[in-house]
């Protein structure tokens, strides 16, 4: 009796663990902080390797900071439930620790291939060796990773960052006859559109000596950041000479626009504003007369990734970056191109 006992005690702990371990497995599905929803395609058919198997790829978004991210994630999860593919989606909140807690979360989960943005550029490597040790491929999505060995992934799908930031120069060099007392918002410390929309804009700096940054710092690629800087920047001892802003996403710029009103200044002619995105707001600011110039960053890039995804699994080799097209629209554009805005 004794014995029946304890064989029934030590069978109800194995069967508690094994739920408290499926527990943790789908938790760590929906890690990532908010928004991390896994979602899954509608169809049993369809997103198929050629084997019949479906596919299932892991996503590590970079967080939910702005109208383009939001885009670039709806695009991403559209493209996926279009195909039939099962796609696990985290939202790491710009935090490079659970980007990485997620990555390793699909290769726990033995995902067909890993899509990963990564939100800054250093770091990713020993976990880029974990899904190659496990033979998962991986994809990079808009930001670059650094890595010492290119195998560590498939193909980068994504802008050319600093031809975004040459262009915004180039658009304020016209504008401004090459004269400018400009302050800097820049992206997320570390990624690489700070890095390269920075790189991409200094060129144009350099050959033209009128034009100096005179400010620069981070707004996280957020809205609200973007406003608090501003606001710092427009009560600093050199605020009032600054006659351009150069921020390097659009919600950043937006807010900066609310900053420049509330310090009773007029965005767009006192202080001349151009960003990168080409988000819908932006072209709205535009045909309002606060934002002058917009550089275009495609994030509807689902269906780039998936056809890549799609290949990988069958086994083809990708060319090592892909690039997205892009244009640079200014306020003459912006009441025509207004309605055809998707993002
Ligand atoms: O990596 C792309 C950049 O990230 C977009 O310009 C910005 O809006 C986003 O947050």
């Amino acid at each position: 009796m004794a014995k029946n006992t304890a064989v029934f005690r030590a069978a109800s702990i194995a069967l508690t663990l094994l739920v408290a371990v499926v527990g943790c497995d789908s938790r760590s599905e929906t890690t990532g902080g908010t928004g991390s929803t896994p979602t899954s395609g509608p169809s049993a058919e369809g997103g198929g390797s050629g084997s019949g198997k479906k596919i299932t790829v892991g996503f590590a978004q970079v967080g939910a900071e702005s109208a383009w991210r939001t885009a670039n994630s709806k695009s991403i999860q559209d493209e996926a439930a279009k195909r039939g593919i099962t796609l696990k989606f985290s939202d790491a909140r710009q935090k490079q620790e659970e980007q990485i807690k997620a990555v390793r979360s699909f290769i726990a989960q033995k995902v067909d291939v890993i899509v990963l943005a990564p939100v800054v550029t250093t770091g990713f490597e020993p976990v880029l060796k974990e899904a190659k040790a496990a033979g998962i491929p991986v994809i990079l999505s808009d930001r670059r990773a650094a890595v010492s060995d290119e195998s560590l992934y498939q193909t980068f799908i994504g802008s050319d960052f600093i031809e975004e930031g040459r262009r915004a120069g180039e658009w304020l060099a016209k504008k401004t006859n090459g004269k400018a007392v400009i302050a800097e918002l820049q992206g997320t410390p570390g990624s690489d559109p700070a890095i390269e929309r920075k790189k991409g804009f200094q060129e144009v700096l350099d050959k033209n000596a009128g034009m100096k940054i005179v400010m620069s710092q981070t707004g996280d690629f957020t809205r609200a950041k973007g406003k608090e800087v501003m606001e710092a920047f427009l009560k600093s001892p050199d605020g009032a000479k600054i006659n351009a802003l150069y921020a390097h996403n659009d919600d950043m710029a937006l807010g900066a626009i609310q900053a420049i009103e509330e310090a009773g200044k007029k965005p767009g002619t006192d202080i001349i504003v151009v960003s990168i995105d080409g988000v819908h707001d932006a072209f709205q600011a535009m045909v309002d007369g606060k934002l002058n110039c917009t550089v275009e960053c495609n994030p509807l890039i689902g269906p780039q990734i998936f056809d890549a995804v799609e290949k990988v699994v069958k086994g083809e080799t990708l060319p090592k970056r892909t690039k997205v097209e892009e244009g640079v629209f200014d306020q003459s554009q912006a009441a025509a191109e207004l309605p055809n805005r998707k993002y």
